[in-house]
């Protein structure tokens, strides 16, 4: 009796403690008010911290030894966001869609983008990725501290790279690690004359995408930080391609807007300020993510970009596109 009226009294505090946490989340707190970081790290992070990203703008590259856009002019530059210690990420990428160098006549390749790696064996790190890049010279490094809640400034400094070096390019990809690319379908969408030269931008595109306002889910942004309920329309960031004049016109409006730390929907607030919208691609079955099944063969000879499960899926997946994967029925 006496132990179920405590559990009933502690569940009362837990809802009230719970309520208070929340209307002070959604109500103007400013940075003094400090949370729990969600991943049970003993660690607090000022608010501001957590939904603004640190971004001054002048991050420089400590590691550009790449030819690509130097001596060379691709028609698409396919650009790979990667933590410093997948390894095994960029070694399925360089066997896959990222060997290929010429698809139907253009020039297509494929550079890796990442930050600092941080722990107590980051120079260990450092001086394995300059080994890998001797080997590959592939390899983009930022002088940023590359983390999940960076990926914003991450975003940001590959539009920089591809808009100080790719002038010549036409088209840039940027696209998850995870990811598998058709890059034949993709080259085919871009030369076709229907596909905008200019002001273009495309993927899977999320149209109406409400701002998460509970705190205790993925993706959580407080009513200070965003007002509206929705976010602009925005491709999402598993693969995303944009025309080359896009990089440089992202950049010069960022200033205008504070960085949040949803890469993808900080671009469309970009765009959005722009006076631009992305656009959807020809067909929805171009950008797949998270399918319940494999693709069939059939879906997969339509694909531009699907999301894998693991490295050895992307290979399976890279086999059967070799081996020419098609519908059976001409449909
Ligand atoms: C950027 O510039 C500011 C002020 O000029 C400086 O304090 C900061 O350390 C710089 N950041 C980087 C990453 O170079
Ligand atoms: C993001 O990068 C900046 C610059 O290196 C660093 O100061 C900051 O701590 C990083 N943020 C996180 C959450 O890693």
């Amino acid at each position: 009796m006496v132990y179920r009226k405590h559990l009933k009294s502690f569940m009362v505090c837990i809802m009230v403690a719970v309520t208070v946490v929340n209307i002070c989340l959604n109500l103007n707190v400013q940075s003094e008010f400090w949370y729990l970081h969600p991943n049970g790290q003993s660690r607090f992070l000022k608010l501001s911290e957590r939904y603004f990203v640190a971004y001054p703008r002048n991050y420089t590259f400590i590691m550009d030894e790449t030819l690509t856009c130097k001596t060379t002019t691709p028609f698409l530059i396919l650009m790979v966001p990667v933590a410093p210690s997948d390894v095994p990420a960029r070694d399925a990428i360089r066997n896959t869609w990222g060997k290929k160098k010429v698809v139907l006549g253009r020039l297509v390749e494929t550079l890796f983008v990442l930050g600092l790696p941080g722990g107590n064996d980051a120079e260990q790190q450092q001086e394995q990725l300059k080994q890998e890049n001797a080997k590959h010279h592939d390899l983009i490094q930022g002088n940023f501290k590359d983390s999940y809640h960076n990926l914003t400034i991450k975003t940001m400094v590959i539009l920089k790279w591809v808009a100080q070096h790719c002038a010549k390019t036409s088209y840039v990809l940027k696209i998850d690690s995870d990811i598998l690319l058709h890059v034949q379908n993709l080259v085919k969408l871009l030369l076709d004359p229907r596909t905008a030269k200019k002001n273009y931008m495309t993927g899977l595109i999320w149209w109406h995408s409400p701002v998460v306002r509970n705190p205790f889910r993925k993706f959580y942004m407080p009513r200070f930080i965003i007002h509206e309920p929705e976010y602009p329309p925005y491709a999402l960031g598993m693969a995303y391609v944009m025309s080359m004049d896009l990089p440089k016109k992202i950049l010069d409006v960022s200033p205008q807007i504070k960085p949040v730390y949803i890469e993808d929907a900080y671009l469309g607030m970009c765009l959005k300020r722009l006076g631009l919208s992305p656009t959807d691609p020809p067909k929805k079955s171009m950008f797949v993510i998270n399918p319940l099944f494999s693709l069939s063969n059939c879906r997969l000879s339509k694909v531009i970009a699907v999301t894998t499960k693991s490295t050895s899926h992307m290979l399976w997946y890279w086999k059967r596109i070799i081996q020419g994967a098609q519908c059976l029925t001409s449909s």
